[in-house]
């Protein structure tokens, strides 16, 4: 993150890190070169806000002109202050923030180190002040310096440099975000446009390879040429919320919006699925099977998903774990759906890059209409879920999930496989879900207090599900483990005789789904016949009665065939009560990030 203005710069450094805590939480750092010439550099292992102090002694003239800033989520190197971003070079003129990997800096390092060069951190990202050191001893041209230090690096990188003697300001990226802006004479660079949106109406992208010199009116090169400006790109609706709105934390406020976040994606969706004109506005090929890509929660709603086009339409589909699919190969006439709530998780981006997708389309359904998975797909359908802070996703999964269910309906219908009175019908369904998480939310604040007072000592949970209750099994353990940091597992509950049973003792908690499926009784008396502890969600005799009237009382369409999409709330709620109870950061769990940007 960097920013040249006429404004306190250190203010609004502190302000946009703490946007941009979601990618990492574990230390942060701000250099600045005042317009005076004095400058400074300090980091914290806090969090952002605590840079707050540590600047605010400082004489008013040292707060304004060029800074950057940065808040880091460890890869190499222990969590502490000496690790933490801007790293400085040896004459502590040239300093860096990265956001990426160095895959080759131990190499580097070492050849730097042979010519003299005095290594303070265990960082990667240090090799690079060093580089651009040498760099500036050849030519005394920072935007030509960052060129030649970026030609030697293999990995991946967004990395803004400011030389703290001239206030001279460079960027650079490869196969990491970096947007750049400009207002009158000021200049912004962010990882993320959510960041700089309240000052910036319009931006522009770098794209892997760009160097830009911000030190006065932006100047592009690519391989040390100058070259051609990219598109300027409209920075609408970018401002993420900072406030909880009455919550306690951003994510009880975000569980609370599933409701509304739901009913406006429906809105704007429903009308094109009758008559499969949201497919066509996709402008797809015809295809003959879909498979889903993505990381964590993202990538159990693109199971969902898959369901939804194999149960409703018969289309055979799979899916991938992002981070594992580079040497799949994909058939002919695949329809490859990327999910990703942020647009830019490194291993869904390595991944769509090295799949050979000649013979496919592929279609990226994500919260972020400017992320580099928005720009790199074929078609792109933007989530209606609004900025999402909670490092646990939450109302992105229920937007995901209904996005592309109301995509599998259109593309169904575009295709022949299902009627567009049949679509009427499922569409008719789907407009119930607005009430049926709102349902959840009530009755799981009720019910869960209890069991979650029951269970606080427990050191392991298992989640079990049948069909399509599966997935939502595995997303509650996702979350149980993510929040509270006890162990979760999710199984098939026909699985269950074929090994989990042996963890099974007196008291375990087993969070059974109850998508409707008879079997899953014989599964609920082997568990309670161990002494294990059934927390059951839906169905008869429910700890958590929070499916509404779904399976009770089945709908006339098909949706459960794919859902129960509300039983995701309690299972949220369990997660995030359970990690209140224990007194654990729900928005900021420990070791994660939000957007992961590192393979
Ligand atoms: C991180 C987050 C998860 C998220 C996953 C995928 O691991 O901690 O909550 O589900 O990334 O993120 P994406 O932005 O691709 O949906």
């Amino acid at each position: 993150m960097a920013a040249r203005t006429g404004q306190p710069v250190v203010p609004f450094l502190i302000e946009a890190l703490g946007l941009l805590e979601y990618r990492g939480y574990d230390s942060a750092g701000v250099s600045v070169r005042a317009s005076s010439g004095l400058s400074a550099t300090s980091h914290t292992t806090q969090r952002v806000d605590s840079l707050t102090a540590i600047f605010e002694p400082w004489p008013g003239s040292l707060l304004s002109g060029t800074g950057i800033g940065h808040t880091r989520w460890a890869t190499h190197g222990a969590v502490n202050r000496v690790n933490a971003h801007p790293h400085l070079d040896c004459t502590g003129q040239i300093s860096v923030v990265h956001n990426g990997i160095i895959e080759n800096a131990a190499e580097l390092r070492r050849d730097l180190e042979s010519h003299g060069h005095v290594f303070t951190s265990d960082v990667d990202s240090e090799v690079i002040c060093h580089l651009v050191e040498d760099g500036l001893i050849v030519e005394d041209d920072l935007a030509m310096a960052l060129t030649a230090a970026a030609a030697t690096l293999q990995g991946s990188w967004a990395v803004v440099v400011l030389d703290l003697e001239t206030g001279r300001l460079a960027a650079t990226a490869h196969r990491s975000p970096l947007v750049v802006a400009v207002v009158g004479d000021e200049v912004y660079a962010a990882s993320d446009i959510t960041a700089i949106g309240s000052r910036v109406v319009q931006f522009q992208a770098l794209t892997d390879g760009d160097v830009v010199d911000l030190s006065g009116t932006p100047r592009w090169f690519r391989r040390g040429l100058p070259s051609a400006q990219p598109p300027l790109l409209q920075a609408r609706a970018a401002t993420a919320s900072t406030g909880f709105a009455g919550f306690d934390d951003h994510m009880s406020k975000e569980i609370a919006e599933q409701p509304e976040v739901a009913a406006r994606t429906i809105d704007a969706l429903a009308p094109g699925v009758g008559d499969g004109s949201l497919w066509h506005g996709l402008v797809l090929p015809r295809f003959e099977r879909v498979a889903v890509i993505g990381c964590g929660t993202s990538l159990n709603a693109g199971r969902v998903i898959a369901s939804a086009f194999e149960r409703l339409g018969g289309v055979p589909s799979t899916s991938f774990i992002a981070s594992e699919a580079a040497e799949t190969v994909i058939e002919p006439g695949t329809l490859m759906i990327a999910l990703s709530q942020s647009g830019e998780t490194a291993d869904v981006l390595r991944a769509v890059d090295e799949l050979d997708l000649s013979r496919s389309s592929l279609v990226a359904i994500t919260n972020n209409e400017h992320s580099t998975l928005a720009r790199r797909a074929d078609s792109v359908l933007t989530c209606q879920a609004g900025p999402e802070i909670g490092v646990a996703a939450t109302k992105t999964f229920v937007a995901q999930v209904v996005t592309g269910v109301a995509t599998a309906l259109s593309a169904l219908v575009a295709t022949g496989r299902m009627t567009p009175g049949e679509a009427a019908r499922q569409v008719d369904d789907l407009k119930r879900l607005p009430d049926l998480l709102a349902h959840a939310i009530a009755v799981s604040s009720e019910a869960l207090p209890p069991v979650v007072d029951s269970v606080l000592d427990e050191p392991g949970f298992l989640f079990l599900g049948r069909g399509s209750g599966i997935v939502f099994a595995a997303e509650g353990a996702l979350k149980l483990k993510e929040l509270s940091y006890r162990w979760a597992e999710h199984y098939p509950a026909g699985e269950l005789k074929h090994g989990p049973l042996a963890l099974i003792q007196e008291g375990t908690p087993v969070v059974v789904i109850d998508s409707g499926e008879r079997r899953l009784e014989s599964n609920i008396a082997e568990v309670e016949a161990r002494g294990g502890r059934v927390i059951r969600i839906g169905g008869p005799g429910s700890t958590v009665p929070a499916l509404g009237q779904s399976l009770t009382a089945p709908f006339p369409g098909a949706m459960d065939r794919w859902g129960p999409l509300e039983s995701v709330v309690p299972l949220q709620m369990l997660a995030r009560e359970l990690a209140k109870a224990l007194g654990h950061d729900v928005d900021k769990p420990r070791n994660l990030a939000k957007s992961v940007t590192v393979e």
